[in-house]
């Protein structure tokens, strides 16, 4: 056990255009998104301008809502306001019989250099950045690090993480985590951003990816201890062989020099979010790829440069340099290169000889993450976000079912269910006047924010569905298909997962400062908020439960922020009996059916954090902090087992002013050491079931 740091510093949050993220932050992760234009100018219509025509399923969706409104109303007032530095915990009321996985008492917001957890859960660091994963990888050595030594340890900034069984030993578990970026600038000690070496640059290569790892799980403890060396482990990094898959594969837009095929791409990059698969595979989401890439600015193909600039691309230089050492990197020698990075990538970590896949299948854009389910008759359906401001939702369809069994037959049959099926992008219409729906933040007069929607088809196999789109272009570039059949454009639709119990679907829209401001989208049914800062979780339930189905009802669970405010609303639930929630990114669900919702950005003023939500009966929208992560950090994974809750720490200390020398967290180690992204467990004293 390794306890947290028990230093309590208050620093200074630095407010900027970006929320409660750093500008460090949203330089190295995201390639400065919120400082470029937004990447969407179509003129998709606006939701909020249709009044929409209720869909069967929808009755049943406004019934819950309806019913936990009436529940809740009576406790709608005198809520505290919150304060960034307050000690007091949050006192949470007792309503009816708790839920069972939530019995524990919420977490005050705070600003510590720890993870801090709910009074009486132990803690553990299963593994950090650095750390050995490959057989003969040396122990971490921040002064001499090197590409090769990195290539075998754990990667830079944990992000999407699963637990799973191991394949012949209850004793161990196997731990999957993807390593979104990298902040060379706190990493690497002498590092000159305008002249980086080499050496460094490949040490951020190595340091993306993912990484598979056999841990060991202590019966009395539930303590995770990496078996380092152990058969399955594995490491992939930005220059590991991927097969291209699915229907663009082979595709012209797809070539480049050192691929002429279009069929093999080297590496995976800011990947995100993910998902497990019910055969067993990992899937993870390559996020803001566009920031690799450099001379944009110098491009002279004005077709080509349109369609990088949907993405986001724009600018001469990257801002980590790495086309000085590797030419695929630079636009204007390989302007195909960006075109194999934006895909769900699907990896089997219980086959270490197994190439990875990008899967073409389900689209090309930012993905965050995928979150799959099966249908009654075993169609393989995967939900997924496009982590922009005014990008869009979507959902594949697998043609083919999954064969259910181990066997090595079942397993390849399923290890191509995701190349052949439908790409579907989202529209959402709401119920309500759209008079009704101000941009405030205000229930309409029907006192949900509600409605239906559509799936609409892109493409399935050689067949588009857009006009002036071939296939293969409606998979490449994707968003641009999105934007010609009149997508709804989101707040920043991040991770997007079905419960496994009830089949919803919930969306985490992070946030969107941007919507309602000049030229850009006005507020609407489901995004109802202008200038929106904290964001919304959104509940899709698809009609007759269906996940096949082309239509959905919807309703907004949460309008996140201080439970103070007037613009908040936590599905019905008394607001003074909630903790303050704000940019939702990630969410899980535990095995009594709770969601669990990880931050990123927390615009309140206080450190990220993991919240647990019950969904259903009378408590429905209650939501309580169970941890929150060290200065600087954002909650990324999160695993929420029976008797494990993970959750992947990711750039702790990542403020403005940050860097090796100037370290502003010394999370997890303690000290003066260098802070480190890593994978925190934790567990109740005696290994037992969490909250109940
Ligand atoms: Fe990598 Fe959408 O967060
Ligand atoms: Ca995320
Ligand atoms: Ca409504």
């Amino acid at each position: 056990m390794r306890p947290h740091n028990p230093e309590r510093r208050r620093l200074t949050i630095f407010p900027t255009v970006h929320g409660g993220r750093s500008e460090l932050t949203c330089l190295y992760r995201c390639g400065d998104a919120c400082n470029h234009p937004v990447p969407n100018t179509s003129d998709n219509e606006y939701l909020g301008d249709v009044i929409a025509k209720a869909v069967s399923r929808r009755g049943l969706i406004k019934g819950g809502v309806t019913a936990t409104i009436v529940a809740g109303a009576a406790g709608a007032a005198a809520t505290p306001a919150f304060a960034a530095d307050a000690d007091d915990a949050v006192e949470l009321g007792k309503r009816g019989s708790r839920p069972r996985g939530l019995d524990f008492e919420a977490v005050a917001p705070n600003r510590e250099d720890a993870v801090v957890t709910a009074e009486g859960f132990e803690q553990q660091i299963v593994i950090r950045w650095g750390d050995p994963v490959l057989e003969g990888a040396p122990e971490f050595d921040p002064e001499h690090q090197t590409p090769e030594s990195q290539a075998g340890q754990f990667g830079y900034n944990n992000d999407y993480t699963a637990l799973l069984d191991h394949p012949d030993d209850s004793r161990k578990k196997v731990l999957v985590c993807n390593h979104e970026y990298t902040t060379e600038s706190s990493m690497l000690p002498g590092y000159d951003e305008a002249a980086p070496t080499e050496d460094q640059i490949r040490i951020g290569m190595a340091a993306h990816g993912l990484s598979v790892v056999t841990v060991k799980e202590d019966r009395r403890t539930g303590a995770l201890t990496p078996v380092v060396g152990d058969e399955l482990n594995r490491r992939i990094t930005a220059e590991t062989p991927f097969v291209i898959s699915g229907p663009a594969a082979g595709s012209d837009l797809l070539k480049t020099s050192a691929d002429p095929e279009g069929t093999t791409a080297l590496g995976t990059l800011n990947n995100c979010a993910g998902g497990t698969t019910p055969w067993g595979t990992i899937l993870s989401g390559e996020e803001n790829f566009n920031q690799y890439f450099a001379n944009f600015a110098t491009m002279t193909d004005a077709e080509q440069k349109a369609k990088l600039a949907r993405y986001g691309f724009s600018g001469g230089a990257s801002a980590r340099k790495w086309e000085q050492y590797d030419p695929r990197f630079d636009l204007e020698q390989e302007p195909n290169e960006p075109n194999r990075f934006g895909w769900i990538v699907e990896l089997d970590p219980y086959d270490p000889d197994w190439t990875p896949r990008k899967r073409t299948a389900l689209g090309r854009f930012k993905h965050e993450g995928a979150g799959p389910r099966l249908s009654d008759d075993g169609h393989v359906v995967v939900y997924m976000g496009d982590d922009e401001r005014f990008d869009y939702m979507y959902k594949f369809v697998s043609k083919n079912k999954m064969k259910h069994g181990s066997g090595r037959s079942a397993r390849e049959h399923n290890r191509k269910l995701l190349d052949e099926g439908t790409l579907y992008v989202a529209k959402f219409t709401g119920d309500s006047p759209a008079a009704e729906i101000d941009g405030s933040g205000a229930l309409p007069a029907d006192g949900a924010f509600d409605g239906s929607g559509e799936w609409i088809k892109l493409a399935s196999g050689d067949t588009s569905y857009v006009e002036g789109f071939t296939a293969e272009e409606v998979y490449v570039f994707t968003r641009q298909a999105a934007d010609q059949v009149g997508a709804t454009k989101m707040d920043r639709p991040e991770d997007v997962e079905p419960s496994p119990k009830t089949g919803k679907v919930y969306v985490a829209l992070t946030n969107n400062t941007q919507r309602g401001t000049s030229g850009k989208a006005a507020a609407d049914e489901a995004n109802p908020r202008n200038s929106n800062k904290h964001g919304q979780v959104l509940e899709l339930v698809e009609d007759d439960d269906d996940p096949r189905s082309l239509t959905f009802g919807w309703n907004l669970l949460l309008v996140c922020g201080d439970p103070a405010a007037a613009d908040t609303y936590f599905g019905g639930f008394p607001k003074d009996q909630v903790s303050p929630i704000s940019c939702p990114d990630n969410v899980a669900f535990d095995p009594y059916g709770n969601l669990w919702i990880s931050t990123d950005g927390n615009a309140l003023g206080s450190n990220d954090g993991l919240f647990a939500v019950a969904l259903e009966g009378s408590h429905r929208g209650e939501t309580k902090q169970f941890l929150s992560v060290p200065i600087g950090a954002e909650t990324c994974g999160p695993v929420a087992q029976a008797k494990h809750i993970l959750v992947a720490v990711q750039h702790p200390g990542e403020l403005d002013g940050a860097d090796y020398d100037n370290r502003l967290s010394n999370w997890p180690d303690g000290g003066t050491s260098l802070p480190r992204p890593a994978v925190v467990n934790v567990t109740t004293p005696r290994f037992g079931n969490i909250g109940c």
